[in-house]
């Protein structure tokens, strides 16, 4: 049984100052929840905040991206050693809108999802397929690739380490939400190349989250799914009651 994981990806919203509340609402509204993994990745200037806030709850702080170097002159550039020592434990890499604005690949997701792996933190590593990738019938082959290419390198030994996230580009912030079917689809192929990466029984220890538009309407039928180990929630992860929601949609599991 592998344990639900359900993530907020606070992108660039939620002020420093605002960030103590909503976490303290957060684990206010989830208290008890002990089957579920609860996170939220925050931007990088809201973590000491986040942080602070997690203390003696059951909420985990995360950060949405990470530099592959332990050191040196990469100015604006976070490292692993910096987001452990401040009291990271989850690292969101390779999210769509990084690799769409930002210059984000393959090859440098793997290098980051090395360095977050070596560095003892836990990798939330994205794929997903755009709009026009899926109308052209190429969705297996864009999370081959992605997962082949990102993940080069990693063992059995890394797969506590490591949470999937698939994230269907088309989906991310749209409203339109990958059917329950669509999104195991995809879960059940990424449980498949993660076999072949680093071995069948390593492979059905990795979490797989489903990410785009997940709400708490939604939440329970997605999560219902064989494959489907959790949620990395946007727009809905920036109100208590409604990432509360979809923890609780989690839990009842
Ligand atoms: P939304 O939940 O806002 O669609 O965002 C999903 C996402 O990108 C999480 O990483």
């Amino acid at each position: 049984m592998r344990k639900k994981i359900i993530a907020g990806n606070w992108k660039m919203n939620i002020l420093p100052s605002e960030t103590a509340a909503l976490v303290k609402g957060i684990a206010e509204a989830t208290k008890g929840y002990s089957n579920v993994d609860v996170v939220c990745c925050t931007p990088a200037i809201d973590i000491p905040a986040a942080v602070a806030a997690c203390a003696g709850t059951a909420v985990q702080p995360g950060a949405e991206n990470a530099h592959w170097e332990p050191s040196g002159a990469y100015t604006g550039e976070i490292s692993t050693g910096m987001l452990a020592d401040a009291g990271v434990k989850y690292v969101i890499i390779g999210h769509s809108e990084r690799r769409q604005y930002f210059g984000e690949t393959d090859e440098t997701v793997c290098k980051r999802t090395t360095a977050v792996i070596k560095a003892g933190l836990t990798a939330i590593v994205c794929v997903g397929e755009t709009l026009a990738e899926r109308d052209a019938g190429k969705v297996d082959e864009v999370i081959v690739r992605q997962m082949k290419e990102g993940l080069k390198g990693l063992s059995a030994a890394d797969a506590s380490k490591l949470v999937i996230a698939y994230e269907p580009v088309w989906a991310i912030g749209t409203g339109r939400t990958a059917t329950p079917e669509q999104a195991q689809e995809v879960h059940a192929l990424i449980r498949k190349v993660l076999g072949d990466l680093i071995g069948i029984d390593a492979a059905e220890t990795v979490r797989i989250q489903y990410g785009g538009s997940m709400k708490p309407g939604n939440a329970a039928e997605l999560l219902a799914q064989k494959d489907i180990d959790g949620g990395l929630i946007g727009g809905a992860a920036l109100k208590a009651d409604s990432f509360a929601a979809i923890i609780a949609a989690a839990a009842a599991k």
